[in-house]
């Protein structure tokens, strides 16, 4: 029993007990403890936590073990951290149904993405590894809210007035600085168009590309199923898939899908995490060049590269025929919709006009605050800090699945946020799924993303919100459900 009094007086006292041998992690049992003190009303809203040096010592654990419940906690909302270092009780409680939700995932980041991003958080869920989360509890609070300080005090009143489609000029000329040194595109000022993410630019070129005649489109197979599947199917076309091997799409399969487009993720395949080679680039753009077909390169997670740098971006091998999307949701968070399309010249008109049409252009502010944080270089800060925290994240996962699950086969280059693990032959890959819920792990299988719906079975693995400890105990409960699939 760890019975530590904060500054606040005896109503702020901790009294957490720890069961060593409860098979329960101890950040699980403080964190459970704190959370049913202030919902029963024990600790009072800004009430003081003790520092995690303190706690910890005091309960005579490490340090980490109090700081991942203390994170927990801040992302659940219960808690929030202050600037100087100190923890406090939250002002208002979180709802019912997130604060549960939430207390039965080991994630700093409670909020399930919407159905088909991620897998939710349902009754009984321990540990999460839906795929598409950034660790929003990482996001530069502090920097960012200087960038929207020099804004609303520099930025004169005609600047808030309605803008054309294509978005500020200043986060045009400061995005094309960064693409071009850091991915190696070819961009120029007035080829861009921002907008609400990736999930808007590939909704807004379809459209285009219909206009313009497109009958066809080719995704890899698999790929996300709730964009470009989904968006295209409304829009009246063909839905091709071209199989990804280890390195990526299959382009002797394009050549055949009489396809007037193509949308790659070449710099990581999503899901599967593949690479495309130089010669598979080089033959995709002479085949789009042949056609007058538009390849769509989403390059939504290359900052993440953990081994080298990243192979640099299609659009600046053919910025004629490569539409480049980028967005913020893998870098900053998915929340602030902030999205960015290079597109050949021909294609700039059209796009700008549909964006208009569809919300008459993407928040101002938001935009020329992206530029500022963009040219004090801040976004290449952030990426410094976070890059180590999502390697290591990675690593434990690897390291988790070498020791409890060596059969598994982990796929892809050293990137991202997520992981993809084939399944030895003999087991089902929907079975693994279910029984992993049915042990409190919720995961997402790779079938649901096949086109052709063949192929071996996988596990996609998000970790970009779990602490290690989390990733550890999620592995831990899937090697349970695999036996208990394996000896019924
Ligand atoms: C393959 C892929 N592309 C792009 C995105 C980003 O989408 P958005 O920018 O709309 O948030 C995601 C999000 O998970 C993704 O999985």
């Amino acid at each position: 029993m760890g019975r530590v009094r904060t500054n606040s007086g005896p109503a702020d006292e901790l009294l957490i007990k720890l069961d060593r041998d409860a098979g329960v992690p101890l950040h699980r049992q403080i964190e459970t403890s704190i959370r049913a003190r202030i919902r029963a009303g024990l600790m009072r809203a800004g009430a003081s936590l003790p520092p995690t040096r303190t706690l910890a010592t005091g309960l005579g654990v490490s340090r980490g073990v109090v700081v991942e419940a203390y994170q927990q906690l801040v992302a659940e909302g219960y808690l929030v951290s202050r600037s100087g270092g100190y923890t406090q009780v939250a002002a208002s409680m979180p709802p019912a149904s997130a604060a549960s939700a939430a207390s039965t995932a080991s994630t700093t980041q409670p909020a399930a993405r919407s159905a088909g991003l991620g897998a939710g958080l349902g009754a009984g869920c321990r540990v999460d590894f839906g795929y598409g989360r950034t660790d929003v509890s990482q996001f530069p609070r502090a920097a960012w809210l200087r960038s929207v300080r020099t804004v609303l005090t520099t930025t004169p009143n005609d600047r808030f007035a309605y803008l054309d489609g294509r978005g500020v000029p200043e986060l045009h000329e400061t995005l094309c600085d960064y693409l071009n040194r850091v991915r190696g595109t070819a961009a120029v000022p007035g080829n861009m168009v921002i907008c609400s993410g990736y999930g808007q630019g590939i909704s807004l070129l379809i459209q285009v590309l219909v206009q313009h005649g497109a009958r066809r489109i080719a995704l890899e197979d698999p790929s996300s199923n709730d964009d470009a599947r989904v968006l295209a199917g409304a829009a009246g076309l063909d839905v091709v898939g071209i199989p990804v091997g280890p390195d990526g799409v299959q382009v002797d399969a394009l050549h055949r899908a009489d396809a007037d487009a193509v949308v790659l993720t070449p710099s990581h395949q999503w899901p599967t995490g593949g690479v495309l080679s130089a010669a598979a680039r080089a033959e995709v753009i002479r085949w789009a060049e042949r056609r007058g077909a538009i390849v769509v390169e989403d390059d939504y997670d290359a900052e993440y590269r953990y081994d080298r740098s990243p192979v640099g971006a299609m659009q600046g091998l053919a910025p004629d025929h490569v539409v480049y999307c980028g967005t913020a949701s893998k870098t900053l968070a998915p929340g602030l919709r902030l999205g960015w399309l290079v597109l050949p010249p021909h294609l700039v008109a059209d796009v700008a006009a549909a964006k208009v049409l569809a919300d008459r252009g993407s928040p101002v502010i938001d935009q020329l605050t992206f530029a500022d944080f963009l040219a004090r270089g801040e976004f290449d800060r952030h990426l410094r800090r976070m890059r180590p925290v999502y390697r290591r994240r990675r690593d434990a996962l690897l390291g988790a699945l070498r020791t409890h699950l060596p059969d598994l086969e982990p796929a892809g280059i050293a990137a991202g946020q997520h992981v993809v693990a084939w399944l030895p032959p003999e087991l089902d890959e929907a079975a693994v799924v279910t029984a992993a819920a049915r042990h409190g792990l919720a995961i997402h299988g790779v079938g649901p993303y096949r086109i052709a719906g063949t192929g071996p079975g996988g596990l996609i693995f998000g970790y970009a919100t779990l602490g290690e400890a989390a990733i550890a105990e999620g592995v831990a409960l899937l090697a349970t459900a695999i036996r208990d699939v394996r000896a019924p």
